[in-house]
């Protein structure tokens, strides 16, 4: 029997990766630990609430104290997903993104190895590799070129975890995926902001000439990654996950707008994110060579259910854009102090 502490699990990627273990091991049990920011939604798991191998620890990770109680919990692994994870916001202020994605994991990784975890996988992304040009892909030997504040800090939080995995042989591997789509994404991302602005005929911002390049895999089949990285990952080893699937940011607005059947005057071109990267490229060829792992989902498929999945969650993004979501579920956590 395994017992996970999954940080961040009331996020996008975090909550799909709960729900996904709960229904597919019985042999794990899952404490999810989260000091729900704008971007945690207790609603992301409101059908898992009840689930006799799940339970809801509030709690931040750059407080060692609360770590430390929740991996008192007969924790054996730890799956880091928590994160501040929008890089526009980390353009308007970093100090949140250093907190949480450095600070926040280096108090995880001293609880983990006081703890002696059997496992500890951080959840990373292909940003810290920076940005390539019109060929190449990132393998996981391309040196760490972060751009943006928020890749900066995760690129940090990689270097601090490989080096607590060389100094105190802590059991730690990276994880680095590509842009993730699904449903239960806060709505500020772009599919599920596209998506919710063209249903209600609002127009949809596209930063400078849209040929930013980014390549898209489904959320479930990250988390069949990160999943696979902590059964069969090797200890000081990083794996890229991707879908192989690139399209440059218009192209991706051209066909929400076709699949919605909306006019293309509802795009309206923005002034360019400040050190914009242009293009990201996954090679995960490792990850499915040493960890037997592969995408189930394509984009097609996956980008037709994600459209219909918003339409038919009108309450959970209403919920979001009321922000009711902050207050609604406050009797349902468990508080350790
Ligand atoms: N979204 C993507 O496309 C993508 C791609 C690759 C990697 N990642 C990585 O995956 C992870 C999850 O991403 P996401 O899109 O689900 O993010 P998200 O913003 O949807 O969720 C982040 C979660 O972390 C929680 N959190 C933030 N600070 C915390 C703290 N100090 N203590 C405890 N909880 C805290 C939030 O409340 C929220 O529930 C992140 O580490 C991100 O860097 C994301």
């Amino acid at each position: 029997m395994s017992t996970l502490l999954v940080t961040g699990g009331c996020g996008f990627i975090g909550s799909n990766f709960i729900r996904h273990l709960l229904a597919t091991d019985r042999a794990v049990s899952v404490i999810n630990f989260d000091c729900l920011t704008y971007a945690g939604n207790l609603a992301n798991l409101a059908d898992v609430v009840d689930h006799p191998r799940y339970r809801f620890v509030k709690g931040d990770i750059t407080d060692r104290e609360q770590v430390r109680a929740a991996l008192r919990l007969g924790v054996t692994d730890v799956i880091n997903f928590a994160a501040e994870s929008h890089v526009d916001r980390s353009i308007q202020d970093s100090g949140p993104f250093v907190r949480t994605n450095v600070i926040g994991t280096q108090v995880l990784l001293d609880a983990a190895r006081e703890g002696g975890v059997k496992k500890y996988v951080q959840v990373s992304t292909d940003e810290v590799y920076g940005s390539l040009g019109a060929d190449g892909f990132f393998t996981e030997a391309t040196p760490l070129h972060p751009n943006s504040p928020y890749s900066a800090s995760k690129a940090g939080a990689d270097l601090l975890v490989q080096a607590y995995e060389h100094t105190f042989g802590l059991p730690a591997v990276i994880t680095r995926c590509s842009n993730n789509y699904g449903p239960y994404q806060f709505p500020e991302k772009l599919i599920p902001l596209f998506v919710t602005n063209l249903v209600r005929d609002e127009p949809v911002p596209v930063y400078g000439d849209g040929q930013q390049v980014r390549d898209w895999i489904h959320v479930l089949d990250h988390c069949t990654g990160v999943e696979a990285a902590w059964r069969r990952g090797k200890p000081g080893e990083v794996y890229n996950f991707g879908g192989r699937c690139e399209k440059t940011n218009l192209d991706l607005t051209l066909t929400l707008l076709d699949l919605l059947g909306k006019p293309r005057t509802l795009i309206r071109y923005v002034k360019d994110r400040p050190g914009h990267d242009r293009r990201y490229a996954i090679d995960c060829a490792k990850a499915e060579r040493e960890l037997g792992w592969a995408r189930q989902t394509t984009f097609d498929q996956g980008l037709l259910e994600t459209i219909n999945w918003y339409k038919a969650n009108a309450t959970w993004i209403a919920g979001i854009k009321t922000k009711d979501y902050l207050t609604y579920y406050e009797n349902q956590y468990d508080r350790l102090q």
